[in-house]
């Protein structure tokens, strides 16, 4: 065992995290359950999210037998709805064509929608106490400050060099504690800003700490400007106070979500409207009342949102069957997936 494993074990047993719900009652659906969550989210976010998932969802079969909406309407507000999709795929694969048996080999593990290397190695390591290397962003800035590791972790060369270095430094036995030591780590001492270098198990061989370099690894994504979109969301409300809904497309950004009817902005649509006639030729109804524009940011473009609140009268506006559209009854909210700033756009009405 290379000392940077044998100090890590050690530390584990004393300081690292052994509470997490998804430690309690192992097996590999809590644990791909979690780790799914727990990519691009914190452990304090995910929590809440993952008790009510296992809590409605027991079991992989449970989960293969519910619909999208209701899978999507557990995920609203955790952001990245594609891992919530994948999740529902592979439960449906897993039980009915593996008898409900997770596969327990990194390959076959990986053939599944949105099992990735790092999260397979994951599921095999906890839940089945494998030997399989893992690297999530948590053991990139620990191993790129600890080895001196050059390039943006996400670049090929970079990657297959940190690949490399993680499994070499992963034991022949304690798989499944070592896992949990080199994330709990990253998440609790190496952490991105303000590390805690001076608790830290394994300073005295660090070479990022013994430069004085700590701070300049993981090396940086080359700077690319992000664009910004521009989206109209018409807020349509009718005389009982439910709000007109539609199902977006099941591919593209909040695929399957339920959000507000939109269209892009034409240049008017900046101005402040000087009479109440302006008109959403979509919906064939006058708009009304300007609400205050929201930002939101996707990993590649910010969207501006132009919220413009729209009264009708639930009897003369027909929906139309093929849109997949719905009246959401705020006392009463149906159980839909919604994308985050149309849950944000609800709360406030
Ligand atoms: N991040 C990814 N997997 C994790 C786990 N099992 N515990 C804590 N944080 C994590």
């Amino acid at each position: 065992m290379t000392e940077f494993s044998s100090n890590l074990l050690k530390w584990f047993k004393t300081s690292g995290r052994h509470d997490l719900p998804w430690q309690k009652n192992v097996n590999p659906y809590r644990v791909w359950v979690s780790e799914i969550m727990l990519q691009q989210t914190q452990v304090k976010t995910v929590v809440p999210y993952f008790e009510r998932f296992m809590e409605r969802f027991p079991t992989i079969d449970s989960l293969s037998l519910a619909s999208i909406d209701q899978v999507l309407h557990l995920w609203t507000g955790l952001g990245y709805y594609a891992r919530a999709r994948n999740l529902h795929k592979t439960s449906i694969i897993i039980a009915t064509e593996l008898d409900g048996q997770f596969p327990d080999t990194i390959d076959e593990l990986v053939s599944l929608p949105g099992i990735g290397r790092s999260t397979a190695g994951a599921i095999l390591a906890l839940s089945m106490n494998k030997r399989a290397p893992i690297l999530d962003g948590n053991v990139k800035r620990v191993l790129t400050r600890f080895f001196l590791v050059q390039g943006w972790p996400e670049q090929t060369k970079v990657k297959n060099q940190l690949w490399e270095i993680a499994d070499r430094n992963t034991p022949l036995r304690n798989f499944s504690q070592y896992t949990q030591a080199i994330m709990d780590l990253g998440a609790t001492v190496c952490k991105r800003s303000s590390p805690e270098c001076l608790c830290c198990p394994l300073k005295s061989e660090c070479k990022g700490y013994n430069s004085n370099q700590t701070q300049n690894y993981p090396g940086k994504k080359p700077k690319r400007i992000m664009p910004t979109k521009k989206v109209c969301m018409y807020i349509v409300k009718n005389e009982l106070g439910e709000i007109l809904l539609e199902q977006r497309p099941s591919e593209g950004i909040w695929g399957a979500l339920y959000s507000f009817p939109e269209k892009l902005p034409t240049s008017r649509d900046n101005e402040k409207p000087v009479s109440n006639k302006n008109h959403c030729p979509q919906l064939a109804i006058p708009s009304e009342n300007y609400l205050n524009t929201i930002r939101h940011t996707f990993s590649h473009f910010h969207l501006e949102i132009q919220p413009k609140l729209v009264k009708v009268s639930k009897n003369e506006f027909k929906l139309d069957d093929s849109k997949h559209r719905v009246w959401y009854s705020l006392k009463n909210p149906p159980t839909l997936g919604l994308a985050a700033p149309v849950k944000k756009l609800l709360a406030g009405l």
